[in-house]
């Protein structure tokens, strides 16, 4: 009896989550023009049919509508988060409900099961990768080479799995072709500038209920994501110091009108760190030691490794949860340093972390979406190694975003179209 009520309750559950994930999915759904308009396409077409697809993504909403776009396009698709604390288990029951869809995403996994939900979804024998952050494709090269023969190719969400392409595209090492969707403009002037801008103050302010006006905030690393951070910090009322290392950036966020200067003197005066340098150890322990007691700590870049986590653990006396989301390092000096979740992706794979909003996702993955139909209708021209987006589906997915948002815009007219390409016009 006990038993059967068991079983009932847990099915009863898993509708629930269904049901929970394919609301949060619908609302998406609402505010993802880009991925309708395709979708309608894609659903007369078919183009992915015959395709299987094994991505590792950040699984939530909006994410999820990309799947299952690729899903009712005719593929067949295999998922699992990037990222062990990022996944939204209702939205991955949500999507292993379609027919085509099996999910692997599970929240709050071990590095042992993280790797092994990417080894299951590469079972499915993929003939196109997507990937965030290049997890997917580092084990196809190592582990299952013998797929290479039969992938199209692969597309790459992000900054840090661009980088890691390109250095094994230098090496060689790259045996299949994959579009970088990360540099592409439609992403990176956007998805990273405002959506890590937003996404990241927003949930740092609503796991502390803390706010931002007046304090200082330091961003390390002013690429596209610290760009946004900084510009959307000082629209907050709080007073931004820049850390960089590359001359011209650094240059670009002094003439931004921020205070730039080393981590080693940002750490005496800081009260809130965000790191967004897709690098390692940005903050070390010289840098715990001039810390003001209460600091928060949050990394945006990629891995958890921007923040010297284990350092900071040799120095503390005590650890504790402070509040959810939050953990405090208490040194002997009885200094707290508060830890954002847990050094991970603070707007990822913190408690109550949403990701990016909507709007600016529906554009990264329309991007994502037309590189996939590339690789299946034009892959013979590419090559193994990483390929730009080509310019004119960058275009048209602008083009689909512009005319949901009912915003028209001048075209150039024959003449100009010859002036801008001649060289034959002077003073
Ligand atoms: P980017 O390459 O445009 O900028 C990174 C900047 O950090 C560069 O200017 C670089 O010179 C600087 N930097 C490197 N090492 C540094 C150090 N030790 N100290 C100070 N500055 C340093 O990259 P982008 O697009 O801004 O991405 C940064 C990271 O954020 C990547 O890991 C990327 O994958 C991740 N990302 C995170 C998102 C999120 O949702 N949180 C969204 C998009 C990207």
């Amino acid at each position: 009896m006990s038993t059967y009520s068991t079983i009932t309750e847990q099915l009863d559950d898993a509708e629930a989550a269904r049901t929970e994930g394919r609301r949060k999915m619908d609302w998406a759904r609402q505010h993802m023009p880009i991925l309708e308009a395709l979708r309608e396409e894609y659903e007369a077409d078919q183009p992915f049919a015959g395709q299987r697809i094994a991505m590792a993504m950040h699984v939530e909403a909006k994410t999820a509508n990309l799947v299952e776009l690729l899903a009712d396009g005719g593929a067949e698709v295999a998922v699992t988060g990037c990222n062990p604390l990022s996944t939204h288990d209702d939205v991955s029951a949500a999507l292993d409900a379609h027919e085509r869809i099996t999910s692997y995403a599970k929240r709050g996994v071990d590095d042992e099961e993280y790797y092994e939900a990417i080894h299951a979804v590469l079972d499915i024998s993929p003939t196109i990768t997507v990937d965030d952050g290049m997890d997917m494709v580092a084990a196809v090269h190592e582990d299952y080479p013998e797929l290479i023969d039969s992938l199209l190719g692969g597309c790459e969400e992000t900054t840090t799995g661009v980088h890691r392409l390109r250095a094994m595209d230098e090496d060689g090492a790259l045996e299949y072709p994959v579009f970088a969707v990360n540099d592409t403009p439609m992403k990176r002037l956007f998805d990273n500038v405002h959506g890590t801008g937003e996404s990241a103050l927003a949930n740092i302010a609503m796991t502390t209920n803390l706010s931002w006006a007046g304090k200082t905030v330091v961003i390390a690393g002013y690429g596209d994501c610290g760009r946004g951070l900084a510009k959307k910090a000082a629209g907050q009322n709080a007073n931004v110091v820049v850390t960089e290392v590359e001359p011209r950036r650094a240059l670009e966020a002094h003439m931004e009108g921020y205070d730039v200067m080393p981590m080693a003197e940002a750490a005496e005066v800081g009260d809130v760190f965000i790191t967004v340098t897709g690098n390692r150890d940005v903050i070390t322990k010289e840098h715990f030691e001039s810390m003001k007691d209460g600091v928060l700590l949050a990394n945006a870049g990629h891995f958890d490794i921007e923040v010297d986590l284990a350092a900071l653990d040799d120095l503390a006396a005590d650890r504790y949860e402070a509040r959810e989301g939050v953990e405090a390092f208490e040194l002997d000096d009885g200094r707290r340093l508060n830890v954002l979740a847990e050094g991970r992706l603070v707007n990822l794979a913190s408690p109550i972390a949403l990701g990016h909003p909507v709007e600016v996702m529906d554009q990264s993955f329309g991007v994502q979406a037309v590189c996939v139909r590339e690789l299946v209708d034009n892959a013979d021209a590419y090559e193994p190694g990483v390929h730009d987006v080509p310019d004119e589906l960058d275009k048209r997915v602008a083009e689909i975003k512009l005319a949901a948002d009912g915003v028209e815009f001048d075209a150039l007219t024959d003449e100009q179209r010859e002036y801008m390409g001649s060289w034959e016009h002077g003073t």
